[in-house]
């Protein structure tokens, strides 16, 4: 079994941050999203991985190297313009051969391991009647969003609606799928759908218009398209949720720690309450600082006299003089500060490079 991994795209819904990085590789819990799949699918036994890329290639390049950092080897396939989840299957064939392969969007992020469901679409495919894919399925609150799936009464899945304006369902497609080899055929067979992509979905579905049967897994743990502002802020929450204490940075006597902290060597807390789950990443300065949970504040930042909850800080920022900032994205680079008293909180996204005078 190989895998594919999406990191293409252009990420429009984290503009500014997405300018200047691939969205796959906006941290969470101080890890690019990117690696968690590349983590799921090492622990699923799958070290044979192409990774899509566009105009972001370089970057992601740079980040994943050949993979063998995670035990995997990668191979990158450029795709020339972001033209659908189809088509990227269609610019791997020469990688993906003959084989069952697993396809993984670069920027989903699910709590449950996905060993389980390779296993299940391995057994299914040895059995009498052999399924050609299989999905997963996840209740949404918001079916609009997604790819939505109809089920008859037996649970097969009979019609597959990207982003429907009526959903038929709430159950929306994950962003991970399994394939044999039939997928090649579909992905030829259909056509760019009105936003002009070659659509995942359509395949899937002309896999069951010409009677092939495609299995269906319901997902129980949470599940994270982390595209925009408020689920990455979701997904960074909740793997902060998991993190287990660990301070090898400096922590001096007027500081307190409470809680689930990481401290990671070379990060100093001076004078300052971090009131985890909390992760500060090398290097990091904290100082007459509160820093809340469920923030994670990457490398060589400084935080100084500020209050920080509920918030990613990318690496080398400053945040001075704040005295509130929550449900931001700070990029890379970003400097914040205030030279006033007001306003008292403030709620950002902010590109790398960038410098935010409050005044
Ligand atoms: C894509 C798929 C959609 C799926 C979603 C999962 O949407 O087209 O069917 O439900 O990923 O993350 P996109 O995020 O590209 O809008």
């Amino acid at each position: 079994m190989k895998a594919l991994i999406l990191a293409g795209g252009a990420g429009t819904r984290l503009r500014p941050i997405t300018y200047t990085r691939a969205k796959q590789l906006v941290p969470v819990a101080n890890t690019p999203i990117l690696f968690y799949g590349i983590e799921a699918m090492v622990a699923a036994g799958i070290t044979d991985i192409g990774v899509i890329i566009g105009d972001t290639g370089d970057e992601v390049r740079e980040a994943v190297g050949d993979g063998s950092r995670f035990g995997a080897t990668i191979t990158y396939i450029p795709q020339e313009a972001p033209l659908g989840l189809a088509h990227c299957v269609l610019i791997a064939r020469d990688f993906l051969g003959d084989e069952d392969f697993v396809m993984y969007l670069g920027d989903n992020l699910l709590e449950q391991d996905l060993a389980a469901f390779v296993e299940a679409f391995e057994e299914a495919r040895a059995g009498d009647d052999p399924p050609v894919a299989q999905i997963l399925l996840k209740q949404v609150p918001d079916p609009h969003r997604f790819g939505i799936a109809a089920l008859d009464e037996h649970g097969n899945v009979v019609s597959l609606v990207e982003k429907p304006a009526d959903p038929p369902s709430d159950l929306a497609l994950v962003g991970v799928y399994l394939f044999d080899k039939t997928i090649h055929e579909a992905v030829r067979a259909i056509r760019p759908s009105a936003r002009g992509e070659l659509e995942i979905t359509d395949a899937i579905q002309w896999l069951i218009d010409t009677g092939h049967r495609v299995r269906t897994e319901l997902l129980t743990g949470w599940w994270i398209d982390t595209g925009k502002l408020t689920p990455l802020l979701e997904a960074n929450r909740l793997l902060l949720e998991k993190l287990e204490t660990r301070v090898e940075g400096s922590v001096d006597d007027r500081s307190t720690l409470d809680g689930r902290v990481v401290v990671e060597a070379g990060a100093e807390i001076v004078n300052s309450r971090v009131r985890g789950p909390v992760a500060i990443a090398a290097g990091t300065r904290i100082v007459d600082s509160f820093i809340g949970p469920f923030t994670a504040i990457g490398a060589h930042c400084e935080i100084l006299n500020s209050e920080i909850e509920h918030s990613v800080v990318m690496e080398r920022s400053i945040v001075q003089d704040i005295p509130r900032l929550e449900d931001s994205l700070i990029g890379r680079d970003a400097v914040v500060r205030r030279s006033q008293q007001r306003p008292r909180a403030l709620r950002l996204m902010v590109g790398d490079h960038c410098q935010i005078d409050v005044e």
